[in-house]
Formats: structure tokens, C-alpha cells, sequence
């Protein structure tokens, strides 16, 4: 089997942790490559619902090995919260089954406290960061003042990074009002990390290596969306990480050339939580609507998503920074019944139109977004089998979808079950066994 990449391609919460679970059994590994406990990817088993921060998403399917790269930055409180929580459904995770970079990143104490300082100082400016640390993680490992996972395995090496790193906070935390930082309770308490998280610590660049050069397949797991990457989102109201597929390559320390697809999820309407532009935002009755009926509340967070309709050039933006081949179409039954639907083609900016999703957020802060107006479906979508059950007008939805966007559509999810899938590949039938899957859930 191929390696396969899968994404999102809009601005998080475009279902990821679903179809990474349903095509896990395809695969031995299931990697990610950036972020941290900002991200929350759901998955429904048998009614019973999910929620992963930290591990990826492929910890459901017993066999699979989950690796957490060096571009991802570690709460270890975070880590072993959900380890515990995990265990305690039944779902195996200690070391034989989750590996973590010795490269990685330690969210260290004063990275929220510097965090939330910042968001407040912003005022109205702020990002709307989930406020865990994620952001001033990242700044240190910028600034080479950073704890890595593997400085736990030296407990000589920890007390002098820490040391060192409180050494250069320290005046600036002074400077501002904000708490005092005790290098040596700080250090105890890491040290306390280090006995527990040791046996999950790899050099995860050899392992996947070592695993790929005996036949196993990886599939790699992005987290948030392309429109939050610190490079190509829509900057300053990004994350701080590579969630485009490039990040994939140095988060995991693997050779681009071990990423033979990339498949991009996107969400048939759109979705923001936090602050930045939104060009087809529905701040209106409709737009709440959709939040209702998407159950869009952050997984993380549980603060309310913006909602708009889909918007084709953020998404043919996407699909191009990442290379994506195919997309995996989620959330289409929530459009059900709400009658046409518009669809953004295009976007003038004083008048012009543009001929691509602006780089300057400022430009797109002011773009008026132009529409095609689609018919909708009547009908849900859920208990769809095969692509011959779907309604003629949703076929109609995807094909122009696909044309904007320039990627097929290869996968509809219909729901938030793994079993609510309906393949339009045939290539896919040969990754995802449906039928097994329905089985399964009794369907
Ligand atoms: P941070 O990642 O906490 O620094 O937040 C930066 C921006 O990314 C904020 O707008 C967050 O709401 C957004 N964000 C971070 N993680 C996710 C996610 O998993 N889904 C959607 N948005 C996210």
C-alpha cells in the first residue's frame, strides 16, 4: 500500500479524525506531524463518542502503530490525561502502541501564562488561540531556548535547559505583573514527566524509516487545516505549526518523497472558530442554523464555529499549496433541506477580481465574494450505500465542487459514523472494506 497524506483544506474541523479512523485498517502506521492539544479530531464508534487531542487518530483500530513527531509540541499532563482517558474505554495505548519524537517540543509552564498575556494584550486584535500553550511553544523552539522530550532522558541536561530558559523569561515575566517562575520546582516536576514518558520516547525519523523499508504503509495525519498554516494560512490568525503537507516531511524527519498522495478533507460549507477574515461567513439566523445542525462547538474549546458557505477559491488555494489529488467530502447532510445553495467562485477586491486567494489577509478582510447559486437536496444523505443512492442535485453539488477546486471528490461522509461513507472510487474500495465496516456497526 501506499503512503497517503490526509489534511484539511479549509480551517480546521473538517472531520479528519473520521477518515483517518476509517481508513487506519489500510495502513500500520498513523503519524502526525504538527500541532499540539489544540487540536481535537472526533470519532464515533457505535455511538459513542471520541474526542483526540494529542494521539492520532488510528489509536481506535488495535495493531496500529500512532507516532506523534518532532513537530509537534507536548503537554505531558495533556499526553498522559488522554493516554488515561483512553485506557479507561478499553483502548489500549501505552508505549507498544504509541510512539513520541524524541525531537518533539515540552510545553513548558510558562508558555499559557505567556499566552494568555498576549491574547489579552491584543484586545480586539487578539487571535482566539485555544490559550494552551501552543503558540509560545513554538516562539521558544524559534528562539532555540526550547525543552525537547528527548532532554528528559539527562535529568542533569533538563535542570540546565530549564534553568536557563526561566533565566531568559524570567525579567520579562517580572517586567509585565506576571507570576514569578521557580526554575526548581519547575525542573521537579519535569522530572516527574521523565519516568513516565521515557519508555514512549523513539527516534522517530529511523522508525518510520526502518518500518517503511519492511513493506509497512504510513498514513500521515495533519492536524487543524491549511488555511491555519503559519506559512500559507491566512497570517497572523494562523496556528504556529506546518499543517500544510510540507510539514509532514520535517514533523516527522521522513523524505518528501514517502508522501505518494495527499487527500484533503474539506467540509461541504465552511467553518472558522477564532478571530480573521471569513469571506462567505453567514453571520445570520442561516449561519446559526448550520452551526446546530453540524454540531459545530470546538472539540477543544466547545466555543461556537463561524459558519459560511463553501468557499472554492480557499479551497483550489488548498489543494494546490498541498498537492491534494483527492478530497474526502464531509458533512453534506447538514445542507440538507436548506434549499439552494449558494457556492463562492470568485472574489473582487475593489471591484477586481481577484485571480486567487489573496496571500494578504488584509485583502482578504475586504473581499466580497461572488456566488453561483446551486440547487440543494430535499433529501438526507444518510443510509446512502453507493454512489447510484445519492440525490441527483448533491451529484450535480460535487461535480461542479470538484471542477472549482480542480480535485475529485473520492470519498461523501454522511454522517458521523466510520459506516456512513459512501465511496465514488473504485480504488478506494480496495483501502476501505464497507462492507466489513457496516457489519460491524450493525448496519
Ligand atoms: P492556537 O493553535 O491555539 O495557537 O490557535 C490559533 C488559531 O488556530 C485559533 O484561531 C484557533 O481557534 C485555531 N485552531 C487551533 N487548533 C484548531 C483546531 O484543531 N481546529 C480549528 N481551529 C483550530
Amino acid at each position: 500500500m501506499a503512503n497517503l497524506l490526509v489534511l484539511g483544506t479549509q480551517w480546521g474541523d473538517e472531520g479528519k479524525g473520521k477518515i483517518v479512523d476509517l481508513l487506519t485498517p489500510a495502513f500500520e502506521v498513523v503519524a502526525r506531524y504538527q500541532g499540539g492539544h489544540n487540536a481535537g479530531h472526533t470519532v464515533w464508534v457505535r455511538g459513542r463518542k471520541i474526542v483526540l487531542h494529542l494521539i492520532p487518530s488510528g489509536i481506535l483500530h488495535a495493531g496500529t502503530l500512532c507516532v506523534i513527531g518532532n513537530g509537534l509540541v507536548i503537554a505531558p499532563a495533556a499526553f498522559f490525561k488522554e493516554i488515561g482517558d483512553l485506557e479507561a474505554q478499553g483502548v489500549a495505548a501505552g508505549p507498544a502502541r504509541v510512539a513520541v519524537s524524541r525531537g518533539a517540543h515540552l510545553i513548558m509552564p510558562w508558555h499559557p501564562l505567556a499566552e494568555r498575556f498576549s491574547e489579552d494584550r491584543r484586545g480586539e486584535k487578539k487571535i482566539g488561540t485555544t490559550c494552551r500553550g501552543i503558540g509560545p511553544a513554538y516562539e521558544d523552539k524559534a528562539a532555540r531556548l526550547g525543552v525537547r522530550a528527548g532532554d528528559l532522558a539527562d535529568l542533569g541536561i533538563l535542570r540546565e535547559k530549564i534553568a536557563d530558559a526561566v533565566a531568559a523569561k524570567e525579567p520579562v515575566f517580572r517586567a509585565f505583573g506576571l507570576p514569578a517562575l521557580d526554575a526548581e520546582a519547575i525542573y521537579r516536576e519535569y522530572a516527574g514527566w521523565a519516568e513516565k514518558l521515557g519508555p514512549y520516547l523513539q527516534d522517530v525519523s529511523e522508525l518510520l524509516d526502518e518500518r517503511m523499508k519492511r513493506g509497512e504503509s504510513v498514513l500521515f495525519e495533519g492536524a487543524q487545516g491549511a488555511l491555519l498554516d503559519l506559512d500559507h494560512g491566512t497570517y497572523p490568525y494562523v496556528t504556529s505549526s506546518s499543517s500544510t503537507a510540507g510539514g509532514a516531511a520535517t514533523g516527522l524527519g521522513v523524505g518528501p518523497r514517502t508522501i505518494h498522495g495527499v487527500l484533503g478533507i474539506t467540509k461541504a460549507y465552511t467553518t472558522r472558530v477564532g478571530s480573521g477574515p471569513f469571506p462567505t461567513e453567514l453571520d445570520s439566523d442561516l449561519g446559526r442554523t448550520i452551526a446546530t445542525r453540524g454540531d459545530e462547538f470546538g472539540a477543544t474549546t466547545g466555543r461556537p464555529r463561524r459558519c459560511g458557505w463553501f468557499d472554492a477559491v480557499a479551497v483550489r488555494y488548498a489543494c494546490r499549496v498541498n498537492g491534494v489529488d483527492r478530497i474526502a467530502l464531509t458533512k453534506p447532510d447538514v445542507l440538507a433541506g436548506l434549499g439552494d445553495i449558494p457556492v463562492c467562485t470568485g472574489y473582487r477586491y475593489k471591484g477586481r477580481l481577484l485571480k486567487s486567494f489573496p496571500p494578504e489577509t488584509w485583502m482578504l478582510a475586504e473581499v466580497v465574494p461572488e456566488y453561483r447559486t446551486l440547487a440543494g437536496w430535499p433529501e438526507s444523505l444518510r443510509g446512502a450505500a453507493d454512489p447510484g443512492s445519492l440525490p441527483k442535485s448533491f451529484v450535480e453539488y460535487v461535480r461542479v465542487l470538484e471542477d472549482l477546486v480542480e480535485a475529485r471528490v473520492a470519498i461523501v461522509s454522511t454522517g458521523v459514523e466510520r459506516a456512513d461513507t459512501v465511496l465514488l472510487e473504485d480504488e478506494l474500495r480496495g483501502i476501505v472494506d464497507l462492507d466489513r465496516v457496516r457489519a460491524a456497526a450493525g448496519k
